[in-house]
């Protein structure tokens, strides 16, 4: 398949796009860099378009010459902080842009499955793990952004038939993270040399998932046939406090780490819980996800050597 990813050249784009190239599918990736890196992914100028998704005569263009089978739209503005406080900007690129896509999606003539990286953040705050079918109430521009996304990708495939997927990504961690997010925080300021680090609230629980399991079950979804228009939940359905994280990373550096509360990294609204329920995803897919959070604390750590 021609597998035309946006935002390819991101934190999980940079799992997703090799992972469909390993599995023999030729992969155009469209990204303004603007987060992303070229570096991060191995694709040739002529797979490779620089560009915004708001630019929408650069979209058709792209699109027209890629005529690609499927597409993976992950390009967006995601870092709940920053979204918060870049409500406009973050509506143009999650909303606007989604919109260009789909738009430009209409016009392929083969065009057999759209993929949208939705979020968890679509989801109300709960103490127990969400299904699919539960009350969506985001609490954040960024999840108002996203659902609307879904709304769209919905009406796409109820105005063309065409296969699409909205996926809930839950917190994903990995290689070549972005976004100040909790794991490359704490990575930042130990591989820094500090032993007291500075973080926020420590209870809140996240379900953490790697990025290659990510991809894993990006591409089993991209494949899967006749589905539709549907959702699916994207973790691991295990969730990790912030000491739980700190604590990993003390075993596995063997060394003690002093955590200091900083009020600046401090949320007001927290959500104390936010745990994936995968199981349509498994049986639907097939997929398990193979990374435990050791094992991918491990390999970050290793990296830094
Ligand atoms: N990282 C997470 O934990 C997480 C959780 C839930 C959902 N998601 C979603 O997954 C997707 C990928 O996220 P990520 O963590 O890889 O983030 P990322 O910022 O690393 O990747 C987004 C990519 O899109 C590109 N981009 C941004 N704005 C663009 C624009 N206007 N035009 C073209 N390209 C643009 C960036 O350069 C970047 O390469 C996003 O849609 C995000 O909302 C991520």
């Amino acid at each position: 398949m021609k597998i035309l990813v946006t935002g390819g050249a991101g934190f999980i784009g940079s799992a997703i796009v090799p992972k469909m190239q390993k599995e023999g599918h030729d992969v155009f990736v469209l990204d303004n860099l603007s987060f992303g890196s070229r570096a991060f992914i191995s694709v040739d100028d002529a797979h490779f378009f620089e560009g915004d998704i708001r630019d929408a005569d650069f979209v058709n263009k792209t699109f027209d010459s890629v005529q690609p089978d499927a597409i993976v739209h992950l390009a967006a503005i995601h870092f709940i902080p920053y979204c918060n406080a870049n409500p406009f900007e973050s509506a143009d690129i999650n909303i606007r842009g989604t919109m260009n896509i789909l738009d430009a999606a209409r016009k392929i003539k083969n065009l057999k499955k759209v993929f949208f990286a939705s979020t968890a953040a679509v989801y109300p705050i709960s103490d127990h793990a969400v299904d699919e079918n539960h009350t969506l109430l985001p609490l954040d521009i960024y999840g108002l952004t996203k659902l609307t996304g879904e709304r769209l990708c919905s009406e796409f495939h109820l105005s063309t038939g065409i296969d699409t997927i909205c996926c809930r990504f839950f917190n994903a961690f990995g290689p070549n993270e972005t976004n100040p997010h909790l794991i490359p925080e704490i990575e930042k300021q130990l591989r820094n040399g500090a032993r007291t680090i500075a973080l926020g609230n420590l209870a809140p629980k996240r379900d953490f998932i790697h990025t290659f399991d990510m991809a894993n079950a990006v591409y089993a979804l991209v494949i899967l046939e006749n589905t539709g228009y549907d959702t699916f939940n994207l973790g691991r359905g295990i969730e990790y406090s912030v000491t739980e994280i700190v604590a990993t990373f003390e075993e596995l550096l063997g060394e003690k780490i002093t955590v200091e509360i900083d009020p600046a990294r401090t949320r007001k609204v927290e959500r104390m819980h936010l745990l994936a329920n995968v199981d349509k995803l498994k049986t639907r897919t097939g997929w398990s996800p193979n990374w435990s959070i050791e094992e991918g604390i491990k390999d970050l750590i290793d990296n830094w050597k």
